[in-house]
C-alpha cells in the first residue's frame, strides 16, 4: 500500500452518528482543507478536544487546527443565522475565522425560517396521532426539522431558491424573497393549524433585512469555492471531504423515503463540491460495532429489549442535534457491505467498539430473509426492508475495559476476532478503532500494518 493520495473523503456506513466527527477532526491535522459537501445543521458531529466537548452542525470539523482551512461546499444546505450562531460560540472559544480559515460556497443553497416552518408542517401532517390527520398520512419522516428537505426541494424548483451568493445583493434577494414568500405563505396557511400566525405569514420586508445582515456578518467568507479548491488541488494541497448524514439515509442509495435530502454517500462529493470524483483517492467509511437509527424507517437488526437500552446508556445514544434517543440494534453486516460497495470504501474507521465490553454473546446480521428465500443483499428499498427477518451469527464477546487500549495486538481475542469478521464480511481493512469519544482514544493502523494482516 503506498502513501494515502491527499485527496481523500470520511463518510457514514450506516443510519448517521457513526462517529465521522471525531475521525475527521483526528485527520485534519494531516489535511490543508476540511470541506463538506452536503446536508446541513440536520448533522451533528461531536468532537472532543482535551476533555471539552463540541457539536459541529454546519462547520467544518477541522476547525480545531489552526492550520486546516474549513470550507462549506455548494452542496450544503446552510442556515445562515444558526452558522453565525455556530460561528460565534466557537469564536468565544478562542477559534479566529479569518476569510483564509473559513469559506462558504456562494452557491450553497439558504434555509429559511419558512423551510424550517414547512418541514415540520409536513412532518405534524404526517403523524396520524394529529387530530383530523388521515390515517393514510401515516409516514412521518422522523427528521431534524431543520428544514433540510424543504431547501433542497426549493434547489430543484428553482424559482423559490435563495443561494448564499443572493445574501449580498439587496435587488436580486428584495425580488426572490418576494416570491419566495407569496408562495410559502400560500403553502403554510394552507394547513392551518399545523403552522403559527407568524410562520404563516412571512414578511418579505424582515426578511430582507435579516438576510442582508447575516450577509453582511458572512461576507468575507463568501467566495467561488469551486475555484478554491481546484487552485488548492492544483497546488498539491490536501483535502478531506467531510460526509454528513450517511450512507443509508442518501436520497438516491438509502432506505427511501426514510432518508435525508441529499447524496450523503462519497457519491454526493463531486456534485457537491465542483471537485471530480476522479480526484478522490480514499475513502474511509465509518461505522459502529453496531447500529443505531435515529427518526422512522425500516431497521431489521433493532433490539427493542434491555441489550438494546444498555447500548444506547453507554455509547450515550443520544442524538447530537435534536437529543432524541437514538434506536440501537445488532451490526448489520448486509448493509454495511452494501455501504461499502456504494461508496467505493477503502477503509473503515471501526467506532465505539469500548461500548460492546461486557455485553455477553453478540450478534452481526449477515443474510436477510424473506419471502422463504435468504440473500445477502441488501435492500434499500424501505417496505422491502421493512419485511426482512435477520440472519444472525453469534460471537463471543469480551469483558474487558477496552478504553485505554492504543495498539491493536493488545486487544481482547474476542475483540480481535470481531474485527476480523467485519473485515472479511464487508471485504475492507479496519485502519481506525475507536475506543472512547477523546483523539487520544483511537487505534490507528497505518498502511505498513494494514498490508501485511
Ligand atoms: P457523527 O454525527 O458521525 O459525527 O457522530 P455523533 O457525534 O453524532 O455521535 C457519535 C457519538 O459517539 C459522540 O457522542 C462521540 O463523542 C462518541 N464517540 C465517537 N467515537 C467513539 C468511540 O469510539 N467510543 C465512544 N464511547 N464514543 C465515541
Ligand atoms: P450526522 O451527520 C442521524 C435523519 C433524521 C431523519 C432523516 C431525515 O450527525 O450523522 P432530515 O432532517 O435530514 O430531513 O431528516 O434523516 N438524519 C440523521 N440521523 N445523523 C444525522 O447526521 C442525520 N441527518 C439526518 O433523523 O430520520
Ligand atoms: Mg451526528
Amino acid at each position: 500500500m503506498t502513501t494515502p493520495p491527499p485527496i481523500s473523503a470520511v463518510v457514514g456506513l450506516q443510519w448517521g452518528d457513526e462517529g465521522k466527527g471525531k475521525l475527521i477532526d483526528l485527520l485534519a491535522s494531516e489535511h490543508d482543507a476540511v470541506v463538506r459537501y452536503n446536508g446541513g445543521a440536520n448533522a451533528g458531529h461531536s468532537v472532543v478536544v482535551d476533555g471539552a466537548r463540541y457539536a459541529l452542525h454546519l462547520v467544518p470539523c477541522g476547525v480545531f487546527h489552526r492550520h486546516t482551512r474549513s470550507v462549506i461546499g455548494n452542496g450544503v444546505a446552510v442556515d445562515p443565522h444558526r452558522l453565525i450562531e455556530e460561528l460565534d460560540g466557537l469564536s468565544s472559544g478562542g477559534i479566529d475565522f479569518t476569510p483564509e480559515r473559513l469559506a462558504i460556497s456562494d452557491r450553497a443553497h439558504v434555509v429559511m425560517g419558512y423551510h424550517k416552518a414547512e418541514d415540520a408542517m409536513r412532518e405534524e401532517l404526517l403523524t396520524s396521532t394529529r387530530v383530523g390527520s388521515p390515517k393514510v398520512f401515516d409516514q412521518a419522516i422522523g427528521t431534524t426539522r431543520r428544514g433540510i428537505g424543504p431547501a433542497y426541494s426549493d434547489k430543484a424548483s428553482r424559482s423559490t431558491a435563495i443561494r448564499v451568493g443572493d445574501l449580498l445583493r439587496r435587488g436580486v434577494l428584495r425580488e426572490k424573497l418576494e416570491r419566495a414568500c407569496y408562495f410559502k405563505g400560500t403553502l403554510l396557511r394552507s394547513h392551518g393549524p399545523a403552522v403559527s400566525d407568524e410562520e404563516a405569514h412571512p414578511d418579505p420586508g424582515v426578511l430582507l433585512e435579516a438576510c442582508l445582515g447575516a450577509g453582511e456578518r458572512l461576507r468575507p467568507h463568501i467566495t467561488d469555492t469551486v475555484y478554491l479548491l481546484h487552485e488548492m488541488i492544483r497546488d498539491g494541497r490536501s483535502v478531506l471531504f467531510e460526509g454528513a448524514n450517511a450512507t443509508l439515509l442518501d436520497v438516491d442509495h438509502g432506505t427511501y423515503p426514510y432518508v435525508t435530502s441529499s447524496n450523503c454517500s462519497a457519491l454526493g462529493i463531486p456534485a457537491g463540491t465542483g471537485v471530480p470524483g476522479r480526484h478522490l483517492g480514499r475513502v474511509i467509511g465509518v461505522m459502529k460495532a453496531y447500529c443505531t437509527r435515529v427518526g422512522a424507517g425500516p431497521f431489521p437488526t433493532e433490539l427493542d429489549n434491555e441489550i438494546g437500552a444498555s447500548i444506547r446508556e453507554r455509547g450515550r445514544e443520544f442524538g447530537t442535534t435534536t437529543g432524541r434517543p437514538r434506536r440501537c440494534g445488532w451490526l448489520d453486516l448486509v448493509a454495511a457491505r452494501y455501504a461499502v460497495m456504494v461508496n467505493g470504501a477503502d477503509e473503515i474507521g471501526l467506532t465505539l467498539l469500548d461500548v460492546l465490553s461486557g455485553i455477553g454473546e453478540l450478534r452481526v446480521c449477515t443474510g436477510y430473509r424473506i419471502d422463504g428465500e435468504t440473500t445477502d443483499r441488501f435492500l434499500p428499498d424501505a417496505a422491502a426492508l421493512a419485511r426482512v427477518e435477520p440472519v444472525y451469527e453469534t460471537l463471543a464477546g469480551w469483558e474487558e475495559d477496552l478504553s485505554a487500549i492504543r495498539s491493536r495486538d493488545e486487544l481482547p481475542a474476542a475483540a480481535e476476532r470481531y474485527l476480523g469478521f467485519v473485515e472479511n464480511f464487508v471485504g475492507a481493512p479496519i485502519t481506525t478503532i475507536g475506543v472512547g469519544p477523546d483523539r487520544e482514544q483511537t487505534i490507528r493502523r497505518g498502511p505498513a500494518e494494514v498490508s501485511e494482516a
